[in-house]
């Protein structure tokens, strides 16, 4: 009896010691992998901001080096006796260039308040076909210069839907801007607008492009990633339309997913709640809070 008793205490404190090893050894574990990943982390955002840098040095430097050489053209026009078709020319390109510096400014902005989670919504019911025909109108002639066909395909029993129609806006030039800057001549793009049965609107962005791979389209998604080096040079930008466009669709409530494959083309569809759902998630703090950490997981 008392040796049983004796031979259970020991058992009990050989577990007792033996629970407490193991539980040190997964808390040096959790802490070892905890470390590397901050690890990782770090070294991700240090590569992302010298690659920011190298970026918005020449995204910045080049608008302005056009705004400095040709407004002192101008300020020496009458030495220079410039022809008015030259003055107007220069003007526009000032114009042009001052207009791109505060677009990139404008996306930087976004992206860090999105980041922060600061970013606000001003919701209110809308027609998303409305709003796709004037994004599609604002496109029309940089396609036609392109050699590019913009074709439209709007179901007629498209429900109003919630949301911020200058962030929707916002969603379709990026999404526009990509697939006419993607897409050789001879090209097409179709925008398609569809209801869903459960009230959802799908818009589906489609281009006959260059298209990605499924690890390209991964960097697509990355602030400030673009596909290939010498793909990024021979289309200019700054890579942060695509993360903007997919972090307002998730404020949205909606899903923005990407089918592509390289030389095939490239699809996005943008899948936006019903109006009621996204109106019954704004009265809601936790899917709010939900929503933003979902947006700084994606970004
Ligand atoms: N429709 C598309 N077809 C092929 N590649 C695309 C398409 N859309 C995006 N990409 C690739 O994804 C990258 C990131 O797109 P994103 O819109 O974020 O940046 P960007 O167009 O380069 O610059 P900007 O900030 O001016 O939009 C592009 O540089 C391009 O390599
Ligand atoms: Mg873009």
């Amino acid at each position: 009896m008392l040796n049983g008793a004796f031979g259970t205490t020991r058992s009990n404190s050989l577990m007792n010691e033996y629970a407490s090893l193991l539980g040190d050894a997964v808390l040096r574990h959790r802490a070892r992998i905890a470390e590397q990943s901050a690890r990782i982390e770090a070294e991700l955002a240090s590569k992302v901001k010298s690659e920011f840098i190298a970026n918005m040095s020449h995204e910045l430097r080049t608008p302005l080096n056009t705004v400095i050489g040709f407004s002192k053209l101008l300020a020496e026009h009458e030495r220079r006796k410039l022809p008015d078709t030259e003055i107007v020319e220069y003007a526009q390109l000032i114009n042009d260039a001052a207009a791109h510096l505060l677009a990139v400014i404008n996306d930087i902005l976004d992206i860090s308040k999105i980041q922060s989670g600061r970013y606000t919504l001003d919701a209110r019911e809308m027609n998303i076909d409305e709003i796709l025909q004037s994004v599609i109108a604002s496109f029309r002639a940089a396609a036609d210069e392109a050699g590019v066909k913009i074709h439209s395909r709007m179901a007629i029993d498209l429900p109003p839907i919630r949301g911020d129609a200058v962030k929707f806006r916002q969603i379709f030039t990026n999404l526009l801007s990509n697939a006419v800057k993607f897409t050789r001549a001879n090209g097409s793009i179709t925008v398609e607008a569809l209801r869903g049965s459960d009230g959802s609107v799908t818009v589906l962005v489609r281009d006959t492009g260059i298209g990605m791979g499924d690890d390209e389209i991964l960097v697509a998604l990355t602030p400030f990633g673009q596909v290939d080096g010498s793909r990024a040079r021979w289309r200019e930008g700054t890579g942060l339309g695509l993360p903007i466009a997919k972090a307002l669709v998730e404020l949205h409530g909606g899903r923005l997913e990407i089918r592509s494959a390289r030389g095939m083309g490239t699809e996005i569809a943008v899948i936006l709640p019903s109006r009621y759902a996204v109106s019954a998630a704004e009265t809601n703090d936790s899917y709010l809070h939900h929503d933003q950490d979902a947006t700084n997981a994606t970004i």
